[in-house]
C-alpha cells in the first residue's frame, strides 16, 4: 500500500497577530503530503481543548510552541508511523489515546489539529482529490453562506465598541460569488461613511475598527452602507457575534462591558437584545449569553428562538458533550465550528454531523489569530454546513478562505 504515512514533521510558525503557532507535515510512502496550520483564538472559550505555549518569556513573550512542536515529533509522529492515511477516525483516535485528559492538556490541541488536518490532505492528495471532495463525496456541491464580518470591536479592536463582531449576511440564493461581490461592496462602502469618523484601523478580521457614540451606531452605519451600496435590508440582514461570555463574572452572575463600563443583569441583556432585534434586520446573535449562563440561554431561546439564529460559540466550544447539553437545556439553534476549539477533524465532523442531526445549523469558523491555511472552506463545503465566518475582505488570512471558495465554486 503506498498511502501509509512515512514521516511527519511539526513547525513553530506565525499567525496573523504575529504570535507563534502550530505547522504539520504529513508525507505518505509515495511521497504524497498534507500541511496544515492550527489557528488561534483571542476570546477562547473556558472550555475550549488546550493550546500548548511554552510560556518561556525570553521566547515570544512566553507565547512559543516549541513544546507543541517537539510533541508531534517526538510523540505524534512515532504513533501514527505506518499508520493508512485513509482512516481517519483511527489516525484520531491514536493521537488522543496518547494524551489522558479531556482538554488536550499534554499534547496541546494546537498539536494535535494540524496533524489531524494534515494527515487528511495528505490522503486527498493520495488519491489526488480537492480536499472538499476526499471529505464530503459527491455530497459536497453546496457552498456555504457567508457572515462576512465587516466591523469589529471587543477583544478584536482597539476601539470604544464592546459587541465583537458586526456581520453582513447575505439571504439570496445566488452565486457564492455574486454574494461576495455584493457583501465586498457594502464593505467598501462602510469604508468611505467611515472617513468621517475616529478610525483606529481594521481589527483582527478585517472589518473596520472606529470609535463611535455607542454600539447601536455601528449597525446604523452598517444598514446606510447596505442601502449606499445599492442594496436594501431585505436582501442583506445582519449577524452579531457578542462574545459576551468577555464579559461575564460567574462570581455574581453579572455582565460587565468593559469599554463601556456598563454593568447588566442577563434580564436587561436580553432586553436589550430584543430591543435591537426589533430595531435593525437582525438574524443572528452569537454569544449573546455567557458559556455558563445556562439558565439564561434557556431563557433566551424559548423567547428569540423562533425568530432568531441564537449561535453557542464560547457556550459549545465544538464539544459533542456540550452541545448534548444544550440540546437537553433547549439552549441557542446553531453552534459555531471551529475545529480547533476540539483538536481533531474527527472530532469536528462528529460535532456537525450530531448538529446537523437534532436541527441546529452550523457554521464554519476561522479564529481571530489566522494563517493562510484554508481548510475551514473545504470542510464548510464537504459538509454542507450551510454557514461561514472568516472576516472582511481584507488581510490576506480572512481573503485565502474566501478565494479558496471561490476556486472550490468554480470546480462544482
Ligand atoms: P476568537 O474570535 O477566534 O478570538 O475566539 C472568533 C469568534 O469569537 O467567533
Ligand atoms: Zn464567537
Amino acid at each position: 500500500m503506498k498511502k501509509l504515512i512515512k514521516e511527519i514533521k511539526g513547525y513553530e510558525v506565525l499567525d496573523s497577530r504575529g504570535n507563534p503557532t502550530v505547522a504539520a507535515r504529513v508525507i505518505l510512502n509515495d511521497s504524497s503530503e498534507g500541511f496544515a496550520i492550527s489557528p488561534s483564538g483571542a476570546s477562547t472559550g473556558a472550555y475550549e481543548a488546550h493550546e500548548l505555549r511554552d510560556n518561556d518569556k525570553s521566547r515570544y513573550g512566553g507565547k512559543g510552541v516549541s513544546e507543541a512542536v517537539t510533541n508531534i515529533n517526538d510523540k505524534i509522529y512515532p504513533a501514527l508511523v505506518g499508520m493508512d492515511c485513509e482512516n481517519q477516525t483511527k489516525i484520531d483516535e491514536t493521537i488522543n489515546s496518547l494524551d489522558p485528559t479531556e482538554s488536550k492538556k499534554v499534547l496541546g490541541a494546537n498539536a494535535t489539529l494540524a496533524v489531524s488536518l494534515a494527515a487528511a490532505k495528505a490522503a486527498a492528495n493520495h488519491f489526488k482529490m480537492p480536499l472538499f471532495k476526499y471529505l464530503g463525496g459527491v455530497n459536497a456541491t453546496v457552498l456555504p453562506r457567508p457572515m462576512m464580518n465587516i466591523l469589529n470591536g471587543g477583544a478584536h479592536a482597539k476601539n470604544n465598541i464592546d459587541i465583537q463582531e458586526f456581520m453582513i449576511v447575505p439571504t439570496a440564493q445566488i452565486p457564492f460569488s455574486e454574494n461576495i461581490r455584493k457583501c465586498t461592496e457594502i464593505y467598501h462602502t462602510l469604508g468611505s461613511l467611515l472617513k468621517n469618523y475616529d478610525i483606529t484601523g481594521v481589527g483582527d478580521e478585517g472589518g473596520f475598527a472606529p470609535n463611535l457614540k455607542d454600539d447601536e451606531t455601528a449597525i446604523e452605519l452598517i444598514c446606510s452602507a447596505i442601502e449606499k451600496a445599492g442594496y436594501t435590508t431585505d436582501e442583506f440582514k445582519i449577524a452579531l457575534d457578542v462574545a459576551s461570555s468577555e464579559w461575564y463574572d460567574s462570581r455574581d452572575g453579572f455582565y460587565y462591558l468593559p469599554k463601556r463600563q456598563k454593568k447588566l443583569a442577563s434580564s436587561e441583556l436580553i432586553e436589550y437584545y430584543a430591543n435591537l432585534t426589533q430595531k435593525y434586520p437582525i438574524i443572528s446573535l452569537e454569544d449573546p449569553l455567557s458559556e455558563d449562563d445556562w439558565g439564561s440561554w434557556k431563557i433566551m431561546t424559548e423567547k428569540m428562538g423562533s425568530e432568531l439564529q441564537l449561535v453557542g460559540d464560547d457556550l459549545f466550544v465544538t464539544n459533542a458533550t456540550r452541545l448534548e447539553i444544550g440540546f437537553d437545556y433547549r439552549a441557542a439553534n446553531a453552534v459555531l465550528i471551529k475545529p480547533n476549539q476540539i483538536g481533531t477533524l474527527s472530532e469536528t465532523l462528529e460535532v456537525i454531523r450530531l448538529a446537523q442531526k437534532n436541527n441546529y445549523s452550523t457554521i464554519l469558523s476561522h479564529r481571530s489569530g489566522e494563517t493562510e491555511d484554508t481548510t475551514i472552506a473545504d470542510i464548510a463545503v464537504a459538509t454542507n454546513c450551510g454557514q461561514i465566518k472568516t472576516g472582511a475582505p481584507c488581510r490576506t488570512d480572512r481573503v485565502a478562505k474566501y478565494n479558496r471558495l471561490l476556486m472550490i465554486e468554480s470546480m462544482l
